[in-house]
Parts: structure tokens; sequence; C-alpha cells
């Protein structure tokens, strides 16, 4: 099993380039299934979990060309499919894959897609989902660990889906996602109110609109797709990743240090430059670069993670390494996920003072954390322990990286660039993740993809009583 070998104690410095956000990339890949004509995005990041979405479409009957070339381009059509099934081993694998259903749903009026257990953050169910595609006139059925879902038939062929309203009784980014994308085929106007509002979102919002629905209020609480008989092609740049962009902004406050990140979009960021900038790290915004330093004393915080605009979930973990060094006391409170301060425990061992209660970490500043060896349980909560080995004296190893390479484009290449000194160290075995499909980041499984089930790497190896991993165990 890989590990990352990481010695701290050195300021990060330089100027950094943001990949594209898997996030967003995740959905408009599956979006590709909505029509038979060239669809082309730009700015995929090279991670497993769009690798494991490759995959998924492939099996599915998408032909999908990736254009070298042009840096991280693919290129999809689906004239027609091969199958209505997203497998559960590709669904545990990554639980976006879950993003299929909608897609398959509305163009060929079936689908059948494994349902994602529990992962390492929360229990995280699909019932929103499944009850918007119900409310569009879906007949949906659970069946040996299956959605089987079809749409209504008054003639059509293939049956067709019908707008609607749906009020979610909380913004998911997933359940509007899979809605929209079933809403841009389906009869009449759908309205989804309650709708989540984060950038993926509206970068969504923008393919389906290119590809002929029309998409208004991406971005609101409110968002009516206007589905139409037949979509088209489109050509589209993926977003900058937003999480990525955070995770170098408190990677280099954490160290002490001075780094421009660039191709960053400051207004995806508020909530973050906000905290920051309330723990005292200096900050500038010019164009699309955000320059931070962190030279004076810094102090503790108070931050409750929420949906877009506030605090996100998925920088909670490296937030909270970074406040483990600041002055004073900070609260955070983690209001998206009922199980994400799995992290906790690890920073405890480099020495951080974190307290849980219930969704409430209350994290009292030290002076220094210490090397030690650590494990990563899932995409954020590896990523928070790098942050915080960055700012550590001397030398930690963490283990179970696969989970990095699930969200993070070149990341020891890219704090190899900013002065930080890691490397990777390769093992002889896959994981036990790789072998049971273990839960974690994006509530699934991690490494499939990062350690070749997928990709048809290394062989899997079972390491008898694993556990911690993130697995939904
Ligand atoms: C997306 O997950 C992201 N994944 C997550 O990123 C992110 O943490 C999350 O949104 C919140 O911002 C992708 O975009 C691929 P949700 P998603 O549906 O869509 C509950 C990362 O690290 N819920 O907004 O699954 C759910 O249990 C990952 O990159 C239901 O109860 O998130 C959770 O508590 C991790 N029923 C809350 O809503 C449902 O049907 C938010 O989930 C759906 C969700």
């Amino acid at each position: 099993m890989d590990e990352i070998i990481i010695r701290g104690g050195r300021p990060l410095a330089g100027t950094t380039l943001v990949s594209g956000a898997k996030n967003a990339a995740l959905p408009i890949l599956f979006a590709s299934i909505l029509s038979p004509e060239r669809c082309r995005l730009e700015n995929v990041p090279k991670v497993a979990d769009c690798r494991t979405a490759r995959h998924l479409l492939e099996r599915i009957g998408v032909e999908l060309v990736e254009l070298e070339e042009a840096g991280s381009a693919v290129v999809l059509r689906t004239p027609t499919i091969l199958s209505y099934e997203a497998p559960y081993e590709l669904v545990k694998t990554m639980r976006a894959s879950f993003l299929a259903l909608g897609p398959l749903l509305a163009r060929f009026g079936a689908a059948r897609v494994a349902t994602p257990g529990g992962c390492a953050i929360g229990s995280r169910p699909v019932d929103l989902h499944l009850e918007g595609m119900a409310r569009m006139g879906a007949d949906v059925r659970h069946s040996h660990g299956y959605v089987e879902a079809s749409a209504p038939s008054r003639g059509e062929s293939p049956a067709r889906l019908r707008g609607t309203r749906i009020a979610l009784p909380f913004p998911s980014v997933g359940a509007t996602e899979n809605l929209m994308l079933a809403a841009s085929l389906a009869i009449g106007t759908t309205v989804i109110e309650n709708a989540a509002r984060e950038p993926e979102i509206v970068d969504l919002a923008e393919v389906l609109s290119e590809m002929g629905a029309h998409v208004g209020g991406a971005g609101s609480s409110v968002i009516e797709v206007h589905g139409r008989d037949e979509l088209g092609g489109f050509c589209h740049r993926v977003i900058p990743d937003r999480i990525e962009a955070g995770t170098f902004l408190i990677a280099a406050a954490a160290t002490g240090g001075d780094v421009t990140v660039r191709g960053a979009r400051s207004e995806h960021l508020g909530s973050l430059l906000e905290a920051l900038s309330g723990a005292g790290v200096d900050l500038e915004t010019e164009g699309d670069a955000i320059r931070v330093r962190a030279s004076r004393g810094l102090r503790g915080i108070d931050v409750a993670t929420a949906p877009f605009p506030g605090f996100p979930t998925d920088l909670q973990a490296q937030l909270m390494a970074f406040l483990c060094r600041a002055e004073g006391e900070s609260v955070i409170t983690e209001t998206i996920f009922e199980n994400r301060f799995m992290h906790v425990q690890e920073l405890v061992r480099l020495g951080a003072d974190i307290r849980v209660d219930g969704s409430k970490a209350t994290v009292r500043g030290v002076p220094s954390l210490e090397g030690a060896e650590v494990m990563a349980t899932d995409l954020r909560a590896s990523v928070c322990l790098v942050v915080a080995a960055l700012g550590a004296a001397n030398t930690t190893r963490l283990q179970r990286v696969y989970h990095l390479d699930r969200g993070y484009e070149h990341l020891e290449e890219k704090l190899t660039a900013l002065g930080a000194d890691l490397r990777r160290v390769r093992g002889p075995a896959a994981t036990f993740a790789h072998t049971f499909g273990d839960e974690s980041g994006d509530g699934a499984g991690s490494s499939g993809a990062s350690n070749g089930s997928v990709e048809g790497g290394e062989p899997p190896v079972l390491h008898a009583g694993a556990r911690g991993d993130g697995s939904a165990s």
C-alpha cells in the first residue's frame, strides 16, 4: 500500500494552478448520456473518480475518447446504449455513479442502478433522488440492492418522464443534479425548490442549456428546467476546483507560507476567505489569483459547515488542521454529514488538542504538532493530514493515500513545486478498499480506481481485520 512521507516545517512559497473541479466534471460526464451527439468536456481533472466515471460510461455504451494532446479533454458520444445498468462494483467504488440514474431514465426510459451503501462520512441515503424521480412519474422499485426505475409510457417510445414541481426538504447537491439531468429530457417544465446552489450546479446548468434544455435559476434556490424532446451535444470547460484551491490556501496558511493560487474563483470561496481572514491570515485577490500570507499570529475562529454559500463541508477537515495551531479556541460544527470527524483522532496523534461532542469539535490551539504515523480515512480527511503534516515538526507517514488520488490531481508534484518536502513510497500491494470497495470521500470507495481495480492494476490483497479505512463497517 502506498504511503506519503512528509517532512514538515517548511513554509510553502510560490504559485500553483488549480485543476478542474472533480465535483463539476462528474455530473457533466453523466450529462453526455442525454444526447446522441458529440459532447466535449475540457479541464477534466486526472483523478481516480473521473476514471471511475469513464469506466461506468463505457460500460453503459458511451463512446469515449481522451484527447491527450488537448490536455485533459474527453469527447463522448452516446448514439445508443449497451446497458441500462450501473453495477454495484462501480457504484460502491464511487457514489456519484448514482448520477447515471437520471440521464438513463430520461433518455432510454429505464435504469437499473446499484444503491450506494453508507460511507465513511455518513449514511448518505438517496431518498431525495428517488422521490424526485417518482414525482416525475417514474416507477421506482428496489430489488436485490438495485434501484430499478422506469418512465411512464403513454404511447411514447421510449417512455418519458414528466415535468413537475419538486420541493427538496434539504438542498442536496446530488439530488438537485440528478433531477436537473432527468428534467432536461422530460415532457414540460420541472421546478426544483430548495435546490442546491453550489457552483457545480451552475456549471451543470450551463451544459444542459447548451444542449438545448432551458435551465433557469441555477445558483438560486429555485431551478426551472424546460425539458426538450431531444438534446444536442456540448463543448464545455469545467470550472476550477474550489475545494482544491481552498486546500492550497489553507495549506499555505498552516505552514506560515506565501502562496498565490491561480485559476481560482474567489466568488466560489467567499466563506473560506472570510474564515481565514478572521483567523488573521492576509489575503489578496486579483483576477483569478488569490495570494495568501500567514506571517503574523493566528487566532482561533468558530465555523459551521453549510450548503453553499456557507462554509463547505469539503474544507472542514483541512480548516481544522490549520486551526490546531491557531491561538485560543475554535469550534467547528459539521452540519452536512453526521460522521465527518474521522480525521480528529489522527490529528490528535500529531499532538492536536481536539474534543468532539456530537456535531461540534472544539480545537484548542497548541504551539506545534509533531510528526507521526497516521492513516487516511477519506478524501478530505487525508488531505487534512497532509496539511497538518506540512506544518508539523519532523516526519509524518501517511498511510492509505489512495483516498487522495480520488480527488487531487498531481498533489505531490504541486506541493513539491511550492517547496514542500514529501514523497510517495509505492507499496507492493493494493488495498483493503480495492478488494471490498471501501466507501470514502464522496462517499464512495476510494481506491478502486486509483489502485487498479477499475484500472486493471495491482492484484487485490486482503488485509484481514482492516478497519478505519473509511469503509462502511
Ligand atoms: C456532494 O455529495 C459532493 N460530491 C460531496 O463531495 C460534498 O461533500 C457534498 O455534495 C456536500 O457538499 C459530489 O459532488 C460528487 P448531498 P452529495 O446530496 O451530492 C443528505 C468530496 O469530498 N441526503 O448534498 O452526495 C446526505 O446524507 C465529496 O468531494 C439525504 O438525506 O451530497 C447528507 O447528509 C464528499 N438524502 C446531505 O444530504 C438524499 O437523497 C448532503 O448530501 C441525498 C442527500
